[in-house]
């Protein structure tokens, strides 16, 4: 039988549409993904929205950086037309529409809390958890990750419903105390440095363990064997 793998689809199908937007939002679930991942900052006026980058320089046809511009400033930039002609009007979308959208799709959504260095984790913190709130998703739905453990302990202290999933690049000699202390779920690791003895005792230690971001499904056929849980991938199709 064929071994199913599991993929989240990460910032959409990033390989296929603009990412983070809704077009590669709405492509996982047909290229296998029940799970997406996105990257989520504030506007100026307070609003979490949907990019990787704090400028929008590279995703949009505008410039500046995105917490010093507002909703509507953000809103009428094209998030399309960089990577493709077909996308264009693809718009920034809100943490709020994303939300929306998941929950009517009934998928799972891994929200990374952006923090770049002039940000205010706190009030991050507490715009996620007031938008999570009103849309009436299924808190179950939803997982937050991030590389500031401070925002995720900010979380635990305040929407405990929601896992957490400590994001490293390579896993830090204290990864056990950091995971004890957020009451993390999972470990979002870079597949090009983790390494056997770490996902055992990643595994033993009863978290979940998923790999960012290898494109191509031979360049991880060893971390399915030290027990990887779940890829986080431009292209899920490819595991399919
Ligand atoms: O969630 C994994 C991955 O998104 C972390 O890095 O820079 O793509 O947000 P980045
Ligand atoms: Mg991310």
């Amino acid at each position: 039988m064929k071994k199913e793998y599991k993929t989240t689809a990460h910032r959409g199908v990033s390989r296929l549409a603009p990412e983070n937007t809704m077009a590669a939002f709405k492509l996982a679930k047909e290229h296998g993904s029940q799970w997406i991942e996105i990257d989520v900052q504030l506007s100026a006026d307070g609003v979490p929205m949907v990019i990787h980058d704090n400028t929008v320089n590279r995703c949009t046809n505008g410039r500046g950086k995105v917490g010093e511009m507002s909703l509507s400033q953000l809103k009428i930039l094209d998030a399309g037309g960089w990577f493709d002609d077909t996308f264009v009007g693809e718009r920034i979308p809100t943490l709020r529409e994303t939300l929306l959208y998941v929950k009517e799709a009934g998928i799972y959504l891994n929200i990374e809390l952006k923090v770049y260095p002039e940000d205010n984790v706190f009030a991050l913190c507490d715009k996620v958890k007031e938008v999570i709130e009103e849309s009436g998703i299924v808190l179950s739905q939803i997982l937050f990750s991030s590389f500031d453990s401070q925002a995720l302990y900010q979380m635990k202290r305040t929407l405990p419903l929601v896992r957490r999933g400590q994001l490293w690049q390579k896993i830090p000699d204290d990864a056990s105390q950091i995971l004890n202390n957020i009451d993390a779920y999972s470990v979002h690791c870079d597949y090009r440095f983790l390494v056997k003895q770490e996902a055992k005792w990643i595994k033993e230690a009863g978290y979940q363990l998923y790999c960012y971001t290898p494109n191509f499904p031979e360049l991880v056929e060893k971390h399915w064997q030290w027990g990887v849980d779940m890829m986080i991938t431009d292209d899920p199709k490819a595991y399919a």
